[in-house]
């Protein structure tokens, strides 16, 4: 498998959590839940990403101004997972700034498909593409241990 499809199939993750979550109510176990899953699953993903895919494409004077791009929104989505996490969820702002988070989120996934990938398809042979894949795959478990005992 090359990196995009895999990347692809964390980004679809996201997108139906980011949907369900938006079905939740308050304080409730599922929200919870849901929340809990979502959270490491994105800082997971970003910082894998950054690791296996955008470290190569910043090695590319083309790669370069999209791996900014997305490495900063990667940080903002961490500072809104931050005030989240600071929030009662049973406030109704919870879902306002939840909402915000997940526009966000939906923006970065469909920015990175649409106008990266194919980009970096140029850039990279297959192989490297793939190699690209199962670095992220060795990447990923340790980041989300480590999401995990923060949380
Ligand atoms: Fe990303
Ligand atoms: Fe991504």
């Amino acid at each position: 498998m090359q990196i995009y499809k895999r990347l692809e199939q964390d980004h679809d993750k996201q997108r139906d959590l980011c949907e369900q979550i938006k079905h939740t109510r308050g304080d409730s176990e599922k929200r919870n839940k849901l929340w809990a899953e979502l959270r490491v699953e994105l800082e997971a993903h970003a910082s894998a990403e950054e690791q296996a895919f955008y470290s190569e494409l910043m090695k590319d004077p083309k790669g370069t101004d999209d791996t900014r791009h997305a490495v900063e929104e990667h940080q903002l989505m961490t500072e809104q997972i931050e005030v989240l996490d600071n929030l009662d969820m049973d406030a109704d702002v919870w879902m306002k700034k939840f909402e915000k988070l997940a526009h966000k989120v939906i923006h970065h996934v469909d920015e990175e498909e649409a106008e990266f990938f194919p980009k970096a398809k140029k850039l990279f042979s297959d192989k490297e593409a793939e190699d690209m894949c199962d670095a992220f795959n060795e990447r990923k478990p340790a980041e989300i241990e480590k999401q995990e005992l923060a949380a």
